[in-house]
């Protein structure tokens, strides 16, 4: 049997894996599924794909490594300040309850920092955020709400005392900020969206699309949208002509559903 080629192989694991790995910027992606191959020992897609239907530790490491869950506490705080001074408020004056959706929120980071930013406006009792991602490792961990303490450089000593225990190593999320976050599992590639929303946040996952993928997204998101909502996005994300999708770009990196 001769050699698998990338498409052959990108086939075989959406079949097995529900993750379409043609949607995600080739280049990009190969290099990093090389990588992986090469430091498990395999020389060839056909063998690395028979590993992964035999071996499911094999599978997780892989749907693990391949989901790309860097993520921190208020990741790109000026982002986060436009937020509070100038989304938030207009967004409050829109029917209510308020409706936030982190379509791709890897181990909690960025929906509990929603969360604590929503309580200086509201109660923690009525903040509702439904925060979802493709990886169930990832939301397994944001179930959780356990941070290493080298990780949260952008949160405040005030921030840090409301909102968290602590032990010589961990932060651990207090169980009244977890009550505001719904975790679920979603994959933005292929699932149907919840819809209604005042406010999506789908940050630093786009990148990893192909051109295509993208602009299907855009359209989605923009239907998940109530009139007058936001989407926000990370920072190397910009849309390119958001119009088009029927986005009013309104800060860089909030564009608003007309
Ligand atoms: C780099 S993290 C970004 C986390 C957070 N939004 C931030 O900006 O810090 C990218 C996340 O996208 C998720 N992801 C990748 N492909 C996805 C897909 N098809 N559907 C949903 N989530 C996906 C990964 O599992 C990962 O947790």
């Amino acid at each position: 049997m001769s050699h698998w080629n990338y498409g052959e192989f990108t086939d075989a694991v959406r079949k097995l894996t529900d993750i379409d790995l043609s949607a995600y910027n080739e280049r990009q992606m190969k290099r990093r599924i090389d990588a992986f191959l090469s430091r498990s020992k395999h020389q060839n897609y056909n063998g690395f794909y028979n590993a992964l239907v035999e071996n499911h530790e094999l599978r997780d490491k892989f749907i693990n490594f391949l989901t790309i869950n860097v993520t921190e506490f208020f990741r790109n705080p000026p982002q986060w300040e436009k937020l509070k001074q100038e989304i938030i408020p207009k967004l409050l004056e829109l029917p209510q309850p308020l409706r936030v959706w982190s379509s791709a929120c890897s181990t909690g980071e960025e929906p509990y920092s929603m969360a604590m930013l929503l309580n200086q406006f509201m109660d923690l009792k009525s903040i509702r955020i439904l925060a979802t991602d493709i990886d169930e490792a990832a939301l397994v961990k944001a179930r959780k709400g356990v941070y290493d303490k080298k990780t949260v450089k952008n949160l405040s000593k005030e921030q840090i005392a409301k909102y968290f225990d602590e032990d010589e190593e961990n932060y651990y999320i207090k169980d009244e900020l977890k009550a505001c976050v719904h975790f679920k599992k979603l994959n933005l590639l292929v699932d149907p969206f919840p819809v209604n929303y005042h406010l999506i946040l789908c940050r630093n996952v786009m990148i990893y699309f192909t051109q295509e993928a993208k602009e299907r997204l855009y359209r989605r998101f923009y239907s998940s949208l109530l009139q007058g909502g936001v989407l926000f996005i990370g920072n190397t994300e910009q849309i390119i002509n958001p119009g088009q999708y029927g986005f009013v770009s309104q800060k860089s990196f909030f564009y608003t559903k007309r």
